[in-house]
């Protein structure tokens, strides 16, 4: 699959043959900068660092040491970035090749009337909404364009529900790269839409659902002189770790007991999970926190795989209002397992009716989150409830994408869409007159 039309070469400039690519499945090695998204044998591929060589070079102090200041007009948007922060166990590439917004740095609420509603203690969302583009992806774009211009990439793709799309258009007109994406059509919120075509992406709606625009772009890629950027190419995935190193430098390195996450194309399970493992190898955390994926009912593959004990792997037809994770064969499913293996991990499902009354909560609290990303906190309150995780462990849940992304299934909760809307906050249509409006403000006082 490797493509000759690109410049490729054995290693990165400045990497100290610290990184190859390597087949989970039969653990063949190949370059770092073959252009390649699977291995011979079918398996997927890790960015495989050399863990060893960087044990010596690598402590909390150096990355505690990086946590920067203001933004200034002289200062390198990788010193600001919480993507590149950690960049010896992401990409060691340098800093002027770096293609960042910069990324990361993304807040952690606590808020008592979400942690009441989950009935948890000590309950914490990670909010990657609050990414440059509003979702998680820019964590993963950042690494993925940066390496596509490493490799002299002349267009890059993707096949997206949304957020992907959003966050490859910006990046890759940050970065000069004509970019094509594949949405399916009719089938993503608004917001993304909006972005990529504002953003300047050559936007192809297929008359197909996800699963097709996937096929689609990973047979283009293979075939033209493009560069895939779905989470199937490993070097996405890099970037995605970084939600999990700043998570456990956020808790100074003791790390949480859960850590609770929406799951589609399985991307970030994966990260999540490579992450885990090498901060532990690393000697960063002492303990490996465990990880819950939660998909939506409808788009559930890997959680019925998980209940046969992954003795099968079920695809299916994939339905459900959280758009971004309305996928029915994921991709990086081989690699979701592993890290259930490394976190003794465990999946669960929830109802789009309980996604949505949970995103009415996370949204009433001020903070606000799209559909998908509420399935983290649907999914650690049934957890609890079922006795999975207990009320006192610490839990972080990632809030993954924007409340502002799908205006429009929000708008419907709350306007009498939903028969179970038990949080719907309707609005009133009054009279443009005082006194209609005195009524209505002493009603509700
Ligand atoms: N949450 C949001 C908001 C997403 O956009 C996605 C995936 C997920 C969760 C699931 O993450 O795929 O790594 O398991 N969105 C992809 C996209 C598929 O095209 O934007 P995953």
């Amino acid at each position: 699959m490797s493509n000759n039309n690109m410049a490729s070469r054995d290693k990165l400039p400045d990497s100290p043959a610290t990184i190859s690519l390597q087949c989970i499945r039969c653990s063949k090695v190949y370059p770092a900068g073959e252009i390649r998204y699977l291995c011979d044998c079918g398996g997927l591929l890790d960015v495989w660092h050399d863990l060893e060589a960087l044990r010596p070079q690598i402590n909390r102090g150096l990355f505690d040491g990086r946590l920067s200041g203001a933004p200034g007009p002289h200062v390198a948007p990788t010193s600001n970035s919480g993507v590149w922060r950690y960049r010896e166990i992401i990409l060691p590439a340098t800093v002027n090749t770096i293609i960042s917004r910069p990324e990361g740095n993304t807040p952690l609420y606590e808020h008592n009337r979400i942690s009441d509603w989950v009935k948890a203690k000590n309950f914490y969302l990670k909010h990657e909404g609050e990414n440059p583009t509003g979702s998680f992806k820019d964590r993963g774009m950042t690494v993925g364009i940066t390496q596509a211009k490493l490799m002299g990439a002349k267009a890059v793709a993707c096949a997206s529900t949304g957020n992907t799309s959003a966050s490859l258009a910006a990046y890759a007109a940050q970065a000069g790269i004509p970019a094509f994406i594949f949405i399916p059509s009719g089938k993503i919120a608004a917001g993304k839409l909006a972005q990529a075509l504002a953003y300047g992406a050559h936007t192809l709606q297929i008359e197909g659902d996800f699963d097709d625009a996937m096929r689609l772009v990973r047979e283009v890629c293979n075939q033209m002189s493009v560069y895939l950027l779905n989470s199937l190419n490993p070097f996405r995935l890099e970037g995605q770790k970084s939600i999990v190193f700043e998570i456990l430098q956020g808790f100074a390195w003791n790390p949480p007991d859960w850590i609770v996450l929406p799951a589609g194309n399985l991307g970030n399970t994966a990260a999540f999970g490579k992450a885990l493992y090498e901060a532990h190898q690393l000697g960063l955390i002492d303990r490996i926190p465990r990880i819950a994926a939660v998909q939506a009912e409808g788009a559930s593959p890997f959680y019925q795989s998980y209940q046969t004990n992954f003795a099968e792997r079920i695809t299916m037809k994939a339905s459900t209002v959280a758009t971004a994770i309305r996928i029915g064969s994921p991709v990086s499913y081989e690699r979701a397992i592993r890290t259930l293996e490394w976190t003794d991990g465990i999946v669960t499902s929830v109802t789009d009716e309980e996604i949505m009354n949970a995103k009415a909560i996370v949204d009433g609290a001020g903070i606000g989150c799209e559909p998908a990303s509420a399935a983290s906190v649907a999914g650690t309150r049934k957890l609890i409830a079922a006795g999975d995780i207990k009320p006192e462990e610490t839990i972080v849940s990632i809030l993954t994408g924007n409340l502002l992304k799908d205006p429009t299934t929000t708008v419907d909760y709350h306007t009498g869409h939903w028969p179970n809307a038990q949080y719907a906050n309707s609005p009133v249509q009054i009279e443009s007159d005082i006194e209609a409006v005195r009524k209505v403000i002493e009603q509700r006082l």
